[in-house]
């Protein structure tokens, strides 16, 4: 079946970030939101990243799919239906999919085009019967666009830890947001990393290649494509440690020596003073106790949770809250 693709991003995009650049780069402490990264060279380095030896997410959280994707759908009730929020590659959804038995659709939404494209094509080719409709499209914004489900349960996915790229406060509203998809039979499966030892932590974030780095400057590529600015990316170190007080990764841009940079775009002019640093992400790291906190915040409940032998990653499955 040939897939569907709804494009909600767009010029609306552009306005987006614009809007971000200018405040984020105006503020005492300046700062840019991650989804920026995510350009077609921003989702290759992510990949990239996925496959180093220090990149523990990834695979934890797919040794968790592979041995327990049968167990999780059962208790998801057997959907037919599977809705991938910040879907990246297929790996996981097939995953998913095949535990499904004979799956009806599947919907990745995602805001890098090239990512919903490149599943949506993926997945109706490899899986002949299975409706597919993308979505490109922010999931803080656009949710709503998220088609109505087909009747049969659904199971909506947000995997990958990329919760944990959200401040607190925001990350309970898009939980919220999450559980106003979920009709009585849906379930939510939420991936997210473990608090673990700082030292296994940072290393997931600092590999010897430099990889991760070149996907932190890439943000400072995107900002001089879509707004002509002239960062200069290699005077910007990259910068990531484990706050252990706030239990997340940050990860910045650090200016090397000072720096005025014109973002024509916006009429902008930015002085870095060197040493001065852009925070770029944060990626938050949960315990049990914080992770229940979250889905009762947002009207959900914590049904079961799965980690790999090691305890790295979790992956859970919670289901609206009984009123
Ligand atoms: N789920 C995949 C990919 C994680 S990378 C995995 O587990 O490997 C994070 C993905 O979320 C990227 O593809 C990025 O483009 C997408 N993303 C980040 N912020 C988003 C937002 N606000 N709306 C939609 N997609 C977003
Ligand atoms: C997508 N997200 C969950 C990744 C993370 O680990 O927070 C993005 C990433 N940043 C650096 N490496 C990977």
């Amino acid at each position: 079946m040939n897939p569907v693709i709804d494009v909600h991003v767009g010029a609306g995009a552009e306005r987006r970030l614009a809007e971000d650049v200018f405040d984020g780069l105006t503020k005492p402490f300046k700062e840019i939101p991650p989804k920026h990264f995510y350009d077609s060279r921003g989702s290759e380095l992510f990949e990239r990243i996925c496959e180093l030896p220090e990149y523990y997410p990834t695979r934890a959280e797919r040794s968790i799919l592979a041995d327990r994707a049968g167990e999780i759908v059962a208790a998801a009730g057997d959907p037919v239906e599977l809705v991938e929020l910040g879907s990246g590659s297929t790996l996981k959804a097939r995953m998913l999919l095949d535990a499904m038995g004979e799956p009806e659709r599947y919907v990745p939404v995602d805001v890098s085009e090239r990512v919903v494209r490149e599943a949506a094509h993926e997945l109706a080719d490899e899986y002949p019967g299975l409706e597919v409709h993308g979505v490109v499209g922010d999931f803080e914004r656009h949710l709503g666009e998220v088609p109505a489900a087909n009747g049969g349960g659904r199971l909506v996915a947000l995997l990958g830890g990329t919760i944990g790229n959200f401040p607190p406060g925001t990350r309970r509203r898009l939980l919220r947001d999450v559980a106003g998809l979920l009709g009585p039979e849906d379930r939510f499966l939420l991936g997210t990393d473990l608090v673990k030892d700082p030292a296994v932590i940072e290393a997931a974030y600092n590999d010897p290649g430099g990889i991760t780095a070149e996907f932190n400057r890439n943000l400072l590529r995107v900002i001089n494509r879509e707004l002509d600015a002239d960062f200069e990316p290699d005077a910007f170190q990259h910068v990531a440690f484990f706050d252990r007080d706030r239990e997340w990764i940050e990860m910045r841009l650090r200016a090397t020596r000072p720096c005025r940079v014109r973002v024509a775009a916006l009429g902008l002019d930015v002085q870095f003073a060197a040493g001065e640093e852009l925070r770029t992400e944060i990626s938050a790291k949960f315990t049990r106790r914080r992770l229940a906190a979250d889905f009762a915040a947002a009207g959900l409940e914590l049904a079961t949770l799965w980690t790999d032998p090691d305890g790295l990653f979790a992956v859970s499955l919670a289901a609206p809250a009984r009123r």
